[in-house]
């Protein structure tokens, strides 16, 4: 199996409870490394440009300014099979739809809160990672 990276925000709710550290437990403890992390409070355009993908989606205005409304702790997570195992431990973006034990099931409240995003596929991982951290080599 590739070794990959991946990009994972934790989100304004999941910063807001104080999970910070439950979170990156369980990536670390699933064989996901955290190899660039900052903290960052978002402006609209930030987020905006990071979502630019959704721009057409009604829920779109929703997103940016949830994403923008306090900090959000952003880390490149690599490892085995970084993108689906990361994607794994989240679970469904509906947490009421998301697997027990996954990270939304126990911290996300709503589709709108869903405490924490992930790279989708690797060319996504790749232009996610450079877009927050533009230093870091990508492979
Ligand atoms: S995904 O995870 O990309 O497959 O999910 P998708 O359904 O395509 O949603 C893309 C991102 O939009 C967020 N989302 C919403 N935000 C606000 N309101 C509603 N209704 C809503 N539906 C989806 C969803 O959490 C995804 O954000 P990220 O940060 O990529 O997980």
């Amino acid at each position: 199996m590739a070794v990959e990276r991946t990009l994972s925000i934790i989100k304004p709710d999941a910063v807001a409870k104080n999970v910070i550290g439950k979170i990156y437990s369980r990536f670390e403890t699933n064989g996901l490394k955290i190899v660039a992390s900052r903290m960052a409070w978002l402006s609209e355009r930030e987020a905006g440009g990071f979502y630019a993908v959704h721009k057409e989606r009604p829920f779109f205005k929703d997103l940016v300014s949830f994403m923008s409304s306090g900090p959000v702790m952003i880390q490149v997570l690599e490892g085995e099979n970084a993108i689906a195992k990361n994607r794994e431990l989240m679970g469904a973006t509906d947490p009421k739809k998301a697997d027990k034990g996954t990270i939304r099931a126990d911290f996300a409240d709503s589709i709108d809160a869903n405490a924490v995003h992930g790279s989708d596929g690797p060319d996504t991982a790749k232009v996610e990672i450079a877009y927050f951290f533009p230093a870091l080599n990508v492979f």
